[in-house]
């Protein structure tokens, strides 16, 4: 196991549609950013193995895909935004499986928004951020790739991502190197799994 810890990861399934997604009988967390950020490669550095597909083209993850982690909750490697080459329908599609899901899904506790560390924040996340505050879907910011950076360039890069985007709650991380897993895990249980732990039960027996 590389860096010495992991948290047990599953893949459950993929989906196209509303109608795929596995039972809501348990707290998700879902991947959202832009296209190559390294949403899959997150994933894969957090449960230290090579669950999720990844690529060094940009448009990789085209489902929605179910993985659960521990005994507690799942996470959902989304496709990303921002993929120029796609055409005006895949682009679409995109939106419909991404938008629907954020809307429609009423265990989703949180979302990570996974931006590389040497993107400036942009309208796109301004645009996510807006909207998830709308649906009351509280969001942290994992920026990404600290190892393409020299410690002077990160120290900067640190700055201007908190100035920018104004988030609360940002984790600098190196997939391949596995910094900064440990915290966004513990910093997810205990913001958003831990006391939603009975959401789901709650939400089914509404509707029984
Ligand atoms: P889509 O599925 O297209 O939305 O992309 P994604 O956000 O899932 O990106 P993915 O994880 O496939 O990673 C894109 C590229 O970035 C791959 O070549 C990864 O190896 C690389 N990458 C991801 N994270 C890191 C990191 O922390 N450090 C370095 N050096 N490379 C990374
Ligand atoms: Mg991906």
């Amino acid at each position: 196991m590389r860096g010495g810890w992991a948290i047990k990861t599953v893949f459950i399934k993929s989906a196209a549609a509303y109608h795929d997604y596995p039972p809501p009988i348990k707290c998700e967390i879902a991947l959202a950013g832009r296209s190559n950020a390294g949403k899959s490669s997150f994933l894969n550095a957090l449960a230290s193995s090579d669950i999720a597909k990844t690529s060094s083209m940009p448009g990789k993850t085209t489902l929605l895909n179910f993985f659960e982690v521990g005994e507690s909750y799942r996470i959902v490697d989304m496709p990303g935004y921002g993929y120029s080459a796609r055409s005006g329908d895949e682009q679409r599609t995109w939106r419909n499986l991404v938008e629907d899901y954020l809307e429609q899904r009423p265990i989703l506790v949180g979302v990570l928004l996974i931006m590389d560390v040497r993107r400036d924040w942009g309208q796109d996340e301004i645009m996510l951020c807006k909207w998830l505050e709308q649906l009351n879907v509280p969001v942290a910011l994992i920026a990404t790739k600290i190892d393409k950076l020299t410690k002077n360039e990160l120290a900067k890069a640190e700055q201007r991502v908190r100035k920018t985007s104004k988030l609360k709650n940002i984790f600098f991380t190196s997939s391949p190197k596995r910094v900064g897993m440990k915290a966004i895990e513990e910093f997810v249980y205990a913001s958003w799994v831990k006391p939603n732990l009975e959401k789901p039960k709650s939400l089914m027996e509404k509707f029984d």
